[in-house]
């Protein structure tokens, strides 16, 4: 029942974010805050850079703006990881008391045994980033106001991406 009464408000949340991003201005970012927290909460950016195209760090994530995933896949990667790969999984019980990609820990040997990432992130914190990564970065170009939305506005940062 929970289960049920949790996916039927993501889904408006989801809906009333689209209604809303639907605007002639474009995106309005300030609806992304709290996903733009969560991202720096899981320090994806140690991994696919502040500006999600990637590269750099320890990881050497992805670029998550030319992705082709829909919001279901983002949020099962996120919480699940990538086996293999040094995607971790963000979701404490992920391969415990819930099966992700319909196996558990035992399934795995050492070498491709899922990573777990340093910070654990909630159900609602996984669809908030996921809608994020969504609806801001993929297919989006970087420019200016992501940026400043990013860092803050009239950041040194930000002043080469004026176009
Ligand atoms: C320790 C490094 C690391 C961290 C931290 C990390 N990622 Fe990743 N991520 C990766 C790598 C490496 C891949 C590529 C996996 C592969 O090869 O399939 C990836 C893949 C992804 C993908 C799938 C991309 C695709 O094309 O299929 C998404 C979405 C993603 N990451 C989102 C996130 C988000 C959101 C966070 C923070 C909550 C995060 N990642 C944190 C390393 C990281």
């Amino acid at each position: 029942m929970r289960k049920r009464k949790n996916v039927l408000s993501f889904i408006f949340l989801f809906i009333s974010i689209s209604i809303s991003s639907n605007n002639i201005l474009g995106i309005n970012l300030e609806e992304y805050n709290y996903g733009l927290n969560v991202y720096k909460k899981g320090n994806c950016m140690g991994c696919h850079s502040w500006h999600g195209k990637g590269g750099g760090g320890y990881g050497a994530g992805v670029s998550l703006r030319n992705i082709n995933l829909t919001l279901d896949e983002i949020i099962n990667v996120i919480k699940c990881g990538r086996p293999g790969t040094g995607m971790p999984y963000f979701f404490r019980k992920a391969y415990k008391e819930e099966k992700c990609y319909d196996t558990t820990f035992e399934d795995y040997d050492s070498s491709y045994r899922p990573l777990s990432s340093k910070k654990f992130l909630s159900s609602k914190q996984i669809e908030a980033v996921s809608i994020f990564v969504k609806e801001v970065l993929q297919d989006k170009m970087l420019d200016e106001s992501y940026c400043e939305f990013f860092f803050k506005k009239g950041s040194k940062v930000c002043l080469n991406l004026k176009n």
